[in-house]
């Protein structure tokens, strides 16, 4: 049973942009920091419900089904579900439509609590005002023996690799730069000790960094 955290970033570290708008939810570069991984067939089939077959299959791939697997519950910040773009619709239930890739409990971090919301496929996105370590435990409960995956975003990924609390964790390196955003390693200074670290290049050009407990 591990820690995990999954994450794209750009070549100058940073995990997210902050432009979002409710016009542009995902900012302007998102499609260039996640272009690989939702090229894979695995994110295709897993996300976007496309049961063609296509999307590449090569080392991408490899990772986007290591992503998903062997996971018992997921933590998620408020920023990553979407409250922070439509805090004001008490209905909004994430970006995922109506079968969520995740298909365990998620329990998203936020200061302003809803109601859980429970979705046809096994994901039930439960919200929390809670430490890492007491979302950790909740979570470990809930995932009953399999890991648990910090999903993100940039802000709460940090916090957990802060406290500690992570296992392995595998970041994407895309090959551009933002020069804009929520950095991922601003204050982890040293974090690389106590972990192994290894690197895969895939044919992307995406580098595949990572660092296991
Ligand atoms: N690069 C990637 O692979 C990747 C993966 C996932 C997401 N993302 C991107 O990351 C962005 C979101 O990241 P973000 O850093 O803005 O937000 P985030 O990490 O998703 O969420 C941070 C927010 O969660 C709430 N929160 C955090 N810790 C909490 C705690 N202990 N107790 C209660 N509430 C807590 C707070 O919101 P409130 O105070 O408002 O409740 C906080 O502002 C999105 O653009 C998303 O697309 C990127």
């Amino acid at each position: 049973m591990a820690v995990r955290v999954d994450l794209n970033i750009s070549l100058d570290g940073y995990a997210t942009t902050t432009d979002q708008t409710p016009e542009n939810p995902f900012g302007e570069d998102w499609g260039r920091l996640v272009g690989a991984y939702v090229a894979t067939r695995t994110f295709r089939e897993r996300v976007l419900h496309d049961t063609s077959g296509e999307g590449t299959t090569g080392v991408d791939d490899a990772y986007a089904a290591s992503y998903f697997a062997e996971v018992g519950a997921e933590i998620m910040g408020a920023g990553m579900f979407g409250l922070h773009s439509f805090p004001d619709d008490p209905d909004w239930r994430g970006w995922w439509g109506d079968e969520p890739p995740f298909r365990v409990p998620v329990l998203v971090l936020t200061h302003t609590p809803r109601p859980s919301i429970e979705m046809a496929n096994g994901t039930v996105f439960h919200f929390l005002e809670a430490t890492p370590r007491e979302a950790l435990d909740r979570a470990l409960e809930a995932a009953d023996g399999q890991d648990v995956r910090v999903g993100g975003g940039a802000t709460v990924v940090r916090d957990f690799l802060r406290a500690g609390l992570v296992d392995r964790l595998h970041v994407a390196v895309a090959p551009i730069l933002l020069g804009r955003g929520i950095r991922l390693w601003d204050d982890l200074r040293g974090l690389e000790a106590g972990y192994e670290v290894t690197a895969e290049t895939a044919e992307s050009g995406t580098v595949h960094l990572t660092f296991q407990r």
